[in-house]
């Protein structure tokens, strides 16, 4: 167990290109910590030199207060997971798990004890003397993690340890690994395209894009509160809805034009916003979290210059609640993340979506008045794309 330091890492490919650009983060002594950015942004990169496999162009990396930099891969006391377990076929679950204790030359019996205790952990007790074939692709995965648990590493490093399992079966595991990393309180650092993996399994994530680290904070920190448009849209599923809207300042009150509407905000409402005075008359981007907007006929006190009128153009029902989709006519915002297909599709008609109760009648074609919780609106300078 220790800390982690990666200071300024920096990974310049012999093509030129730069995967990774002075990645400075810390991770305190049995932290989670969730790196998560797009496909390609640089997260194996990342894992890789910290792991060895990869050499730094730059930087420093510190485990404990020992530097690694120069360091054979093998002496660095960490272990790592990956999305593809490579667990060896011919052999059973316990000589896999077992593995790299024989390799340090530990002894038949205490192997045997560490590998049950292992196999506990992970719930892997009746399958020791089955092999890999004839396990679940989760079984499987545990027994990759019961590989790297046995070596008892100052630092795990996983990668897309659970891309390879059906959705529910990754529900289950995300539960699984968080729960066994705080029994066993093994510092890890854990790599993920997939931002509700992030949010539901670090202590803090830190968001990263085309090799450049975006902002690092725990969870509803960064969901609260994004520093830039990409955080803004990249967490949280629906996605922020973000349009570029005129604002303009009097009588103690922003008003947001979005499109031919706009929205009052009482001043003292944007406490945190100290230079959104600064943009009167200026073109922002605005964001709107789809569960900041409810259906009008289901709270009806709420001040009628903090809603919109809106035609219903799509509806979802999730049980739970309704996801109410709606254009509107202001111009929305192409953040930079490639993978948001999703969202290209919706900057593409200009839609907007809701999270409203699941009571709401909205139907599709209806026009409908949308509330807006304007405390929770998010203000972004449209050049620099960071919070205002
Ligand atoms: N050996 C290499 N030479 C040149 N470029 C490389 C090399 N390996 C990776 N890259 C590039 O570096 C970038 C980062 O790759 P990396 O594998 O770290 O991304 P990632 O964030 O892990 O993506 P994914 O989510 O798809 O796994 C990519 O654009 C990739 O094409
Ligand atoms: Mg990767």
């Amino acid at each position: 167990m220790a800390t982690a330091k990666l200071d300024n890492i920096t990974k310049v490919y012999d093509n030129g290109f730069t995967a990774v650009s002075n990645l400075s983060l810390q991770l305190a002594d049995g932290e989670f910590l969730v790196l998560v950015g797009p496909s390609g942004c640089g997260k194996s990169t990342a894992l890789r030199m910290i792991a060895g496999l990869e050499e730094m162009s730059e930087g420093d990396l510190y485990v404990g207060d020992r530097l690694l930099n120069d360091i054979e891969p093998k002496n660095r006391d960490i272990a790592m997971v990956f999305q593809n377990y490579a667990l060896y076929p011919q052999m059973t679950v316990a000589q896999n798990i077992g593995f790299p204790l024989k390799l340090r030359g530990v002894k038949g019996t205490e192997r045997k004890r560490q590998v049950h205790h292992a196999a506990e952990i992970l719930q892997l007790t009746e399958q020791l003397s089955k092999k890999p074939g004839q396990l679940s692709g989760g079984q499987r995965q545990r027994v990759a993690m019961g590989r790297a648990i046995v070596r008892q590493p100052a630092l795990f490093l996983m990668d897309e340890p659970l891309s390879n399992l059906d959705a529910k079966l990754r529900v289950q595991m995300r539960a699984d690994i968080a729960d066994i990393q705080k029994n066993l309180g093994v510092t890890t650092f854990y790599v993920t395209h997939d931002q509700v993996e992030a949010m539901t399994m670090g202590d803090r994530v830190a968001v990263i894009k085309d090799g450049l680290l975006q902002q690092v904070d725990e969870p509803e920190k960064l969901y609260a509160r994004p520093e830039n448009v990409f955080v803004a849209a990249f967490m949280g599923s629906p996605s922020m809805n973000l349009y570029e809207a005129n604002l303009s300042l009097h009588n103690e009150k922003f008003k947001v034009h979005l499109g031919d509407q706009s929205i009052s905000i009482p001043t003292r409402l944007t406490e945190r916003h100290t230079t959104l005075g600064n943009y009167d008359q200026q073109t922002i981007v605005v964001g709107i979290r789809p569960e900041d907007f409810e259906d009008a006929a289901l709270a009806p006190t709420h001040p009628d210059d903090q809603q919109l009128t809106v035609t219903v153009s799509g509806r979802e029902a999730l049980g739970a609640e309704t996801l109410i989709h709606f254009p509107l006519n202001a111009p929305s915002i192409d953040t930079g993340d490639p993978d948001a297909l999703d969202e290209l599709a919706s900057i593409a008609s200009g839609r907007c979506t809701a999270r409203f109760d699941a009571n709401s009648k909205a139907r599709i074609g209806e026009q409908i008045r949308t509330n807006v919780t304007v405390e929770n609106m998010h203000f972004f300078d449209r050049e620099t794309g960071l919070v205002i």
